[in-house]
C-alpha cells in the first residue's frame, strides 16, 4: 500500500490551523488576556431576518409529511440556481440553471474541482494567494508557478506570453491584499488563456463587496465562457460561513480534451457529493429576495466601515496599506521591516491581537500582515486603539 507522498511536500498545516493553534496556546499560558481575533475572514453578524426566515419555513416543511424532503439533486435544487440565474442577469451575464453547480462552499469546490484535470498540467497561482489553490495542488503533485504581486504591480500580476501555464487562477476581489481587475486586466488574461487553450480558476468570493463600476464576474469579459470557471460563496456575502453554501459556475460550451467540463463536472459532484441541505439553500435563497439584498447589503457596510477604521488608523500611523475599499481586508506593511510571524507574535503578546501574516499566502506576503475587517465594530475599534499606542509607543516615539 502506497499513501500519497505529496502530502509530505505541504505545510504541516494549514495556514489558518496554524494561527488557531498558536493563538490556543497563548491563551492557555495567558488565559486573563482579551484577545481580539482578526485573523481568519470569519464573519461575526448573525444571519439576517430573510435567511433566518426562509430557513425556519424550510424546517417547518421538512417536518410535515407532504412536503418532507429526502435526497435533493446533488446539484442544487432548481429554485436557488434560478435566483443565481437572476443575480448574473443583473451583472449582465446571461448562465443558464445547468451551468450552476450548488456546492457546501467555494473552498471546497476549488479544491474538488481538481478531480478534473491530468496531474500533468502546469499551474499559475498568484503570489500572495489565497494558500488553499498552492495546497490542493501540491497534495496532487502538480507543478506550481507564480505569478508574482507586489506593490509595483498593484498586487495584480499580469499574464507573461513565455510563462507556459495551463491552469490560471484567479481572485479578484484579491485575498488577501484586496486588489481587484478592471475589465481590461481580466480582458487580458482571458485573452491568454483563449490563446492558449489553458483554463481560468475564478475565485469570486469577494465580488459582494466591489463598489464602483469593476467586474464582479469574469463571465462579464467576453470570452470566459470558453475558458473560465467562476467559484462564490455565500460565506462572506452572506454570514454563511457556519452555514455553508456556495456555488461553482461551469460554462455548457466549455472543452477541453474533447470533453464537457461541465458534463464532467455533474458526473463528478453526483459520485462523490450529495448536495447541501434544503434548509440551507432556501436560506441562501431567500439572500436575493428584496428584502434579504437589502439586509446582508446593510452587513456589507458594517464590515466596509471596519476596515474604513483600521484604515485610517494605518494612515494615523504612517502605515503603508492596501485593501479596505472593495474587500475586508486591510493588507499592511508590518512596520520597522518586521517579518511576518515576528509582526504577529508581537501583535499577539503586546497587544493581544490577532492577525495572519502576510507569509502565510505566499513569499511575497513575508513583511506583510493581513487585518479582517469582519470583526464586531466595537471590538475592531478597541483593536485599533491598542495597535495605535504600541506602534506609536515602539515605532514613531
Ligand atoms: C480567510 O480568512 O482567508 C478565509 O476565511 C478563508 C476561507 O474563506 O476559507
Amino acid at each position: 500500500m502506497k499513501i500519497n507522498g505529496n502530502y509530505a511536500n505541504i505545510q504541516q498545516s494549514y495556514l489558518f490551523s496554524t494561527v488557531a493553534a498558536k493563538v490556543k496556546q497563548y491563551s492557555q499560558e495567558h488565559p486573563q488576556a482579551d484577545i481580539i481575533k482578526l485573523g481568519i475572514g470569519d464573519v461575526t453578524l448573525p444571519l439576517c431576518s430573510a435567511v433566518c426566515d426562509a430557513m425556519h419555513a424550510a424546517v417547518d416543511e421538512m417536518g410535515v409529511q407532504e412536503t418532507f424532503k429526502g435526497y435533493g439533486p446533488e446539484q442544487g435544487y432548481g429554485f436557488l440556481k434560478e435566483a443565481l440565474v437572476s443575480y448574473y442577469a443583473g451583472k449582465g451575464v446571461t448562465l443558464m440553471p445547468d451551468e450552476i453547480f450548488i456546492s457546501d462552499g467555494a473552498k471546497s469546490d476549488l479544491g474538488n474541482i481538481l478531480d478534473l484535470f491530468d496531474r500533468d498540467n502546469t499551474v499559475l497561482v498568484p503570489d500572495p494567494v489565497y494558500p488553499v489553490y498552492v495546497d490542493t495542488n501540491i497534495m496532487d503533485g502538480r507543478r506550481i508557478i507564480f505569478a508574482d504581486a507586489n506593490e509595483s504591480n498593484g498586487f495584480l500580476p499580469m499574464p507573461d506570453k513565455d510563462t507556459d501555464a495551463d491552469i490560471i487562477y484567479i481572485c479578484s476581489p484579491n485575498n488577501p491584499t484586496g486588489a481587484v481587475y478592471n475589465k481590461q486586466q481580466l480582458k487580458a488574461w482571458v485573452d491568454y488563456a483563449l490563446a492558449r487553450q489553458a483554463l481560468i480558476l475564478f475565485d469570486a468570493a469577494y465580488e459582494a463587496f466591489i463598489s464602483g463600476d469593476l467586474p464582479t464576474s469574469i463571465y462579464q469579459i467576453e470570452g470566459a465562457q470558453e475558458c473560465a470557471i467562476e467559484f462564490c460563496s455565500f460565506s462572506k456575502t452572506a454570514g454563511f460561513t457556519g452555514t455553508r453554501c456556495g456555488y461553482t459556475v461551469v460554462p455548457a460550451g466549455l472543452e477541453r480534451g474533447g470533453m464537457k467540463l461541465n458534463k464532467m463536472w455533474l458526473r463528478r459532484q453526483t459520485t462523490k457529493f450529495n448536495g447541501v441541505p434544503y434548509i440551507v439553500q432556501k436560506g441562501a435563497a431567500a439572500v436575493f429576495s428584496p428584502e434579504g439584498q437589502k439586509q446582508i447589503r446593510q452587513n456589507i457596510a458594517y464590515y466596509k466601515n471596519n476596515a474604513q477604521v483600521i484604515a485610517r488608523t494605518m494612515r494615523e500611523l504612517g502605515i503603508w496599506f492596501t485593501g479596505g475599499e472593495n474587500s475586508p481586508y486591510i493588507w499592511l506593511k508590518c512596520p520597522g521591516g518586521m517579518k511576518s510571524w515576528d509582526f504577529f507574535d508581537y501583535l499577539l503578546e503586546k497587544a493581544n491581537v490577532v492577525g495572519t501574516p502576510g507569509s502565510g499566502f505566499g513569499k511575497n506576503g513575508e513583511c506583510f500582515f493581513r487585518l479582517t475587517a469582519f470583526g464586531d465594530a466595537g471590538r475592531t475599534l478597541e483593536a485599533t486603539e491598542r495597535i495605535k499606542k504600541l506602534i506609536k509607543n515602539d515605532f514613531r516615539g
